[in-house]
């Protein structure tokens, strides 16, 4: 048996060294490597060995097995390799280049109005998305029977603490107020979340950018100013723009302004509720009540606050007539932006 596995282990060895083609390697499987090939019929031959026999012959079977195995292996990846390597190329193609993504469109959105209030010198503040009601709304004013403060309107965690997902932008104000000192100016970016039905026009989740300027004599004409530049370098320098008094409780007076409707230039559509203006910020002057709360004195400091619905102007920047087409996350709706 010894004698035979020598044999074999030779014969092998000079069927490696002959193999000259992949159609050479095939047969070589085929003879040795199969079922019922050469190998395979020693180790066959391996039951009527005698018992005190077997460890030894055993072993050498396996070394020659595994040898032969190894070898076809590596001749078979250098056939391939070969096959590769000459098949038809046309070197004149252009190379094969990945694929580049993009930023999401919100995102896109979200930078450009970031760079409009940096270059008016606001700065970036965030703060958490998870609340307690009294940044989210008492230190803002609400009174305690406001209907936001309702488990319809709102988030509530189960925490047993009075923790929820912030409804708005504006609690980040009051954390900002009470750990800096005026002169204040900053932009407040992050996801808002309510209790919303979802629809064209509205998300459970989205995002906001607040905006606070708080100094000595801050007014209503400054505010006016800074959001009539924001629209003009958002928009383009003759976009149309309206302020509507509005209420909120943090600010006293409060102000909503709205932009042409964009996707039906004012004739009217669904995403405007067919009145050809799209509300995208609130603001007003912040409300003394939410100074004193913050440790600043309204007889000394004024301030104006704003927040947009950046969904709501990305909207108008993309065209896009429903507002759940951004967080579809169709790649042949994203690719476009
Ligand atoms: N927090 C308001 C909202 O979510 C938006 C807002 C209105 C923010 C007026 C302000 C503001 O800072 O002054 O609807």
């Amino acid at each position: 048996m010894l004698e035979e596995i020598k044999k074999l282990n030779a014969e092998i060895s000079t069927a490696i060294a002959n193999i000259k083609s992949a159609e050479d390697l095939e047969n070589f499987r085929l003879e040795y490597l199969v079922k019922k090939g050469k190998v395979q019929v020693l180790f066959d031959k391996l039951k009527d060995v005698p018992k005190e026999e077997k460890p030894a012959i055993g072993k050498d079977l396996n070394v020659l097995r595994t040898f032969a195995e190894a070898e076809f292996k590596r001749l078979k990846e250098e056939y391939e390799i070969k096959a590769e390597t000459t098949a038809d190329f046309d070197l004149t193609l252009p190379g094969r280049t990945g694929f580049t993504g993009t930023f999401h469109p919100v995102q896109q959105i979200k930078r450009k109005m970031v760079d409009i209030f940096e270059s008016m010198g606001f700065a970036v503040v965030e703060g958490p998305d998870i609340e307690d009601g009294y940044h989210n709304f008492d230190a803002l004013n609400f009174a305690p029977d406001h209907p936001a403060r309702d488990m319809q309107d709102t988030f509530f965690l189960k925490t047993g603490k009075d923790h929820l997902l912030r409804t708005h932008t504006s609690p980040v104000q009051i954390r900002v107020m009470k750990s800096q000192k005026p002169p204040i100016r900053c932009i407040m970016p992050g996801r808002v979340y309510r209790n919303e039905a979802i629809s064209a026009r509205s998300l459970a989740e989205f995002h906001q950018i607040e905006g606070l300027y708080i100094d000595k004599k801050v007014s209503l004409a400054e505010l006016k100013g800074t959001m009539m530049v924001f629209a003009r370098r958002m928009y383009g320098e003759d976009s149309k723009f309206r302020f509507r008094p509005s209420y909120f409780p943090f600010t006293e007076p409060s102000a909503e302004m709205d932009i042409n409707c964009y996707i039906c230039g004012g004739a009217g559509c669904r995403i405007c509720k067919h009145s050809g203006w799209l509300e995208i910020v609130g603001c007003g002057m912040v409300h003394p009540n939410v100074l004193s709360e913050c440790g600043i004195d309204p007889e000394v400091y004024s301030g104006y606050a704003f927040g947009f619905g950046i969904e709501r102007v990305s909207l108008l920047m993309t065209g896009i007539d429903d507002i759940r087409h951004f967080y579809d996350n169709d790649v042949r709706v994203l690719k476009q932006f």
